[in-house]
C-alpha cells in the first residue's frame, strides 16, 4: 500500500540543496528551497531551448529511461531533455524485451545491469515501491521516478508547482480543486507533497465516493502543512479557485472492467458551462494527462486551459534541470 512504501522513506536521502548523485524517489526528500532551486534553473532552460542554443552540459553522459508502464509525456520529456543538453539515451519501452520480464530475471538484477550501462535510470514500474526498491538496488548512479504504480510521480509535481508558479508568482496562499481519481492518482499524492511544503495552500479533493483518496494518505496529509476538504460534487467548487488539476479514472489500476466502468460513469468533465459556472477568469486549468472523459476539447481554446499549453512543455524544462543538478552538471 502507498502508508507502506512511506514508512520505508526513511532510507531515502534528503536532497538539502544538494542534488548530486541523489535518487529522486518521493516528494518527500524535497524542501522549498530545493523546489526554487529547480525552477531558477528550469527558467534558463527554457531560454535554451526557445533560443535553440546548442548545449553540451550532459555530453559523455548516458541516462537509462526504463519504461515497464506506457508513457508519453514523462518518456518523451526525459528523452528531449537528455538529448536537448548533448547527453544520450538507453530506452527500454517494452517490458517483454527486459530479461527481468521475459525470463524470469529478478527486478534487482535488472537494475544492477543497466546501471552498469548508464550514469542515472529513470524508472516508470506499475509497482508501488519500485522506485524505491531501484534505487536501493543501484549502488552507484542516481535513479529517478518516472511513476511507480499509484504511488507517487515526483517529477510531474516539479513540472506542475512550476506551472502554479510562471501563473501566480508564488506557491503560498493558493486555493485549487483536484478532481478524478483521488486514490490512485500518483500525481494527486505527489502534488499535495509539494503544495504542503509552502504556506497557506487548501485543497479541494473531488472525487466520486469510492475513489476517495485512502484514509492513512488522508490523514497524513492532513497531518501536514496543508487544508484538504473532500467534496463529492461539482457544485461545491468555490469559485475562487487558482487552479483546476483534472485527473483521469486511472483504468489500469482496476482488477474488472465492470468495476472501472462503474466508476467512468461518475467521473467528473470539465465543459465550458462548468467553467462558466464555477472558475474564475484569473484561474488555470491543468490535467497531467493523458485525457481519458476528463476536459471537454471544446475547452482547448479557452485561455485558462494550460495542459497542452505550459504544462506540458514544463516538463521538459523542469527535467532538463532536475538531470543537470543531479547528474552534477549544475
Ligand atoms: N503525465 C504523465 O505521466 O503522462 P505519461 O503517462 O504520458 O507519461
Amino acid at each position: 500500500s502507498q502508508i507502506a512504501v512511506e514508512k520505508t522513506y526513511d532510507t531515502l536521502a534528503m536532497i538539502n540543496g544538494d542534488f548530486k548523485g541523489k535518487d529522486i524517489v518521493s516528494f518527500d526528500q524535497f524542501s522549498a528551497d530545493d523546489v526554487r532551486r529547480i525552477f531558477a534553473l528550469a527558467g534558463h532552460m527554457k531560454q535554451l531551448v526557445l533560443g535553440k542554443e546548442p548545449c553540451q552540459l550532459l555530453a559523455g553522459q548516458l541516462v537509462s529511461l526504463l519504461f515497464f508502464e506506457p508513457s508519453s509525456r514523462t518518456f518523451g520529456s526525459f528523452a528531449a531533455a537528455v538529448k536537448r543538453l548533448g547527453g544520450q539515451t538507453l530506452e527500454i519501452q517494452n517490458p517483454e524485451t527486459v530479461s527481468s520480464v521475459n525470463k524470469g530475471e529478478t527486478f534487482e538484477d535488472t537494475i544492477r545491469v543497466f546501471e552498469a550501462y548508464s550514469d542515472a535510470i529513470v524508472l516508470r514500474h506499475p509497482r508501488p515501491g519500485a522506485a524505491l526498491r531501484a534505487a536501493e538496488s543501484a549502488e552507484f548512479v542516481p535513479v529517478l521516478n518516472a511513476g511507480d504504480g499509484n504511488n507517487e510521480h515526483p517529477t510531474q509535481t516539479v513540472l506542475d508547482l512550476y506551472t502554479l508558479y510562471e501563473r501566480f508568482g508564488r506557491l503560498d496562499n493558493l486555493t485549487g480543486v483536484m478532481a478524478g481519481d483521488a486514490l490512485n492518482s500518483r500525481t494527486i499524492h505527489s502534488l499535495m507533497r509539494g503544495l504542503s511544503l509552502f504556506e497557506n495552500n487548501t485543497v479541494y479533493l473531488l472525487s466520486p465516493e469510492k475513489l476517495r483518496l485512502n484514509r492513512e494518505d488522508l490523514n497524513m496529509f492532513r497531518s501536514r502543512n496543508i487544508t484538504i476538504h473532500e467534496i463529492t460534487s461539482e457544485r461545491d467548487i468555490p469559485r475562487d479557485c487558482q487552479y483546476w488539476y483534472w485527473t483521469r479514472i486511472q483504468k489500469e489500476r482496476f482488477d474488472s472492467l465492470t468495476e472501472y466502468n462503474e466508476m467512468v460513469a461518475q467521473r467528473f468533465t470539465v465543459t465550458p458551462a462548468l467553467l462558466a459556472e464555477y472558475a474564475s477568469q484569473e484561474m488555470i486549468l491543468m490535467d497531467p494527462l493523458p485525457r481519458i472523459g476528463t476536459i471537454d476539447t471544446e475547452v482547448d481554446k479557452d485561455h485558462r486551459a494550460v495542459y497542452l499549453r505550459s504544462q506540458v512543455r514544463n516538463g521538459l524544462y523542469t527535467r532538463m534541470a532536475l538531470l543537470a543538478l543531479v547528474l552534477g552538471r549544475a
